[in-house]
């Protein structure tokens, strides 16, 4: 009897070991080089002259931040991605197949390789590196409302984001002949992980609201 209490105790010390072993393995992976937001933002203006594709930066770091938040996700990594996604845009404007090759050059180090995997990932159709994971995925939505969501600010009478609906852009959305550019398959990779359309409007129109007057909206 003494005996299997005796085991039972042991093999409950094991697996609680086991489960910290994990837990610190996990954090370790997501810590072990990671430049904080301050060094990614002086990285990015580093990087990038034009105010535009900066501003575009900061906004898919804000959505990118309440997709995570909305999702239980890490809003940190998340928001990070958001932020250095486009870091070589301007030096890879005339070679589009270097976009976010070059980031991974500019990134290697700095940042953990799952952030650099996703990043790639949203220049798919020429990296061949298919978007998987939910912050892969997420990534591609967000950088493509962003421009969405600017689009429908600009055509307000006041130019100012706060004018604008959750309802304004559903109803931009459905526009095809609006803001083209903003590529609505693109956009709709939100429902594949869990979040339905006219949430993923909110959410992505809430975060980019608060950083309004950061982005001169
Ligand atoms: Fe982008």
């Amino acid at each position: 009897m003494h005996e299997a209490i005796l085991f039972a105790v042991i093999l409950e010390n094991l697996q609680f070991r086991y489960i910290l072993l994990q837990l610190f393995k996990t954090n370790e992976n997501l810590s072990d080089v990671m430049l904080t937001r301050n060094e990614a933002l002086n990285l990015v203006k580093n990087n990038v002259s034009k105010r535009n594709v900066l501003f575009h930066m900061l906004a898919v770091e804000a959505i990118m931040r309440g997709a995570a938040k909305y999702l239980g996700e890490n809003e940190e990594q998340w928001a990070l991605i958001g932020l250095l996604h486009d870091i070589d845009y301007e030096k890879t404007e005339a070679t589009p197949e270097r976009h976010s090759l070059l980031t991974e050059e500019i990134l290697k180090g700095l940042v953990p390789e799952v952030l650099i995997k996703a990043i790639k990932a949203h220049n798919f159709r020429h990296t061949g590196v298919m978007p998987e994971t939910r912050m892969e995925k997420a990534l591609i939505a967000s950088d493509a409302i962003s421009g969405l969501l600017v689009a429908c600010a600009l055509v307000m009478p006041s130019k100012k984001l706060a004018d604008v609906k959750v309802e304004t852009v559903a109803k931009k959305f459905k526009d095809k002949d609006f803001a083209r550019g903003a590529e609505r398959e693109r956009i709709l990779v939100c429902e594949e992980i869990g979040i339905p359309r006219e949430k993923f409007f909110e959410i992505a129109l809430n975060g980019l609201k608060t950083i309004a007057s950061e982005i001169g909206l």
